[in-house]
């Protein structure tokens, strides 16, 4: 396994990769593995012939008052893991190396991506402005730059997934992302790297994220359908430390918002649990 932090490097093996008609599969990450990347990487791993693992803490995708400097960084961890899983590439760029020395990371100064508004403009964006921008910019990048066939994200991101699905359709980029289902502990937390931020009382708290959609599912398949209902049940599961930001049914074909559940509506939960900012869903 190699360990770039230069694009010329990884552009070096990527066109070697070409030349042999290997296909390529990139899994975009902040690092700070956990078995949720993990997954990701096994199923790049089945799906293409060398999978790049790219770790970088993106500095424009963070709101100004955000966990940028506080994110964890455990690279030495996380090569432990690529290698095990085998990874081909961990591409782990200095910021200055993804956006130059001396720029205002402002778009003055740099080209950024800003996906449609109707899908930005809503859940994670209402709270976070400009981070959709950050991340379909960064990802756009890391895509040009491996030149993948295929990229993997994780489902627990579903408004990222369906605004970087939209980019590739509406830019006619040749790659295919792939959806993985979210990884969860055996208590139905989501996995994610910002879970080590909880404390243990605020992790027992954040375990009722889960437990409302899960009841939503349940309510659900007995017949219910009507999203003030679902709306209704969920406040009374969640714990009363939990501070909702939303709870949201979208039809995940379209984002449209829906009054009703079915089939391929996305439910979607972001709650603070202390100081922090958690996100689940589920697709039905
Ligand atoms: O989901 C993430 O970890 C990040 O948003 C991503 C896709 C790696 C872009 O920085």
């Amino acid at each position: 396994m190699l360990l770039l932090n230069k694009i010329d490097d990884v552009r070096k093996n990527i066109k070697d990769w070409k030349e042999e008609k290997y296909t390529i599969g990139l899994v975009p990450t902040m690092g700070a593995l956990h078995k949720g990347h993990a997954s990701l990487i096994k199923k790049a791993k089945e799906t293409c012939d060398k999978v790049i693992v790219s770790i970088f803490v993106n500095p424009i995708q963070f709101g100004p008052n955000e966990d940028y400097d506080k994110y964890p960084r455990t690279i030495e961890k996380d090569s432990e893991l690529c290698r095990e899983l085998g990874v081909d590439i961990i591409f782990a760029p200095a910021p200055e190396e993804m956006y130059g020395e001396n720029k205002k990371l402002s778009n003055n100064e740099f080209t950024f991506i800003y996906p449609a508004y109707n899908y930005v403009d809503c859940m994670c964006g209402k709270s976070r402005p400009g981070h959709f921008d950050g991340v379909a910019t960064v990802v756009m990048k890391l895509f040009n730059i491996t030149k993948a066939d295929y990229a993997f994200f994780g489902q627990k991101d579903a408004q990222q997934l369906f605004i970087l699905k939209q980019v590739v359709k509406d830019l006619n980029l040749d790659i295919n992302i792939i959806s993985c289902p979210i990884v969860r502990e055996t208590d139905g937390l989501a996995l994610s790297s910002r879970n080590t931020y909880l404390s243990e009382t605020e992790r027992k708290n954040a375990i009722t994220i889960s437990k409302a959609l899960f009841k939503i599912k349940e309510l659900y398949e007995t017949g219910i359908k009507d999203t003030n209902i679902m709306f209704d049940t969920a406040i009374s599961i969640l714990n009363k430390d939990i501070d909702l930001e939303y709870l949201e049914f979208r039809n995940f074909e379209t984002f449209e918002k829906v009054n009703e559940l079915k089939k391929n509506t996305l439910i979607a939960i972001a709650a603070k649990s202390g100081k922090t900012r958690l996100i689940d869903n589920i697709i039905l």
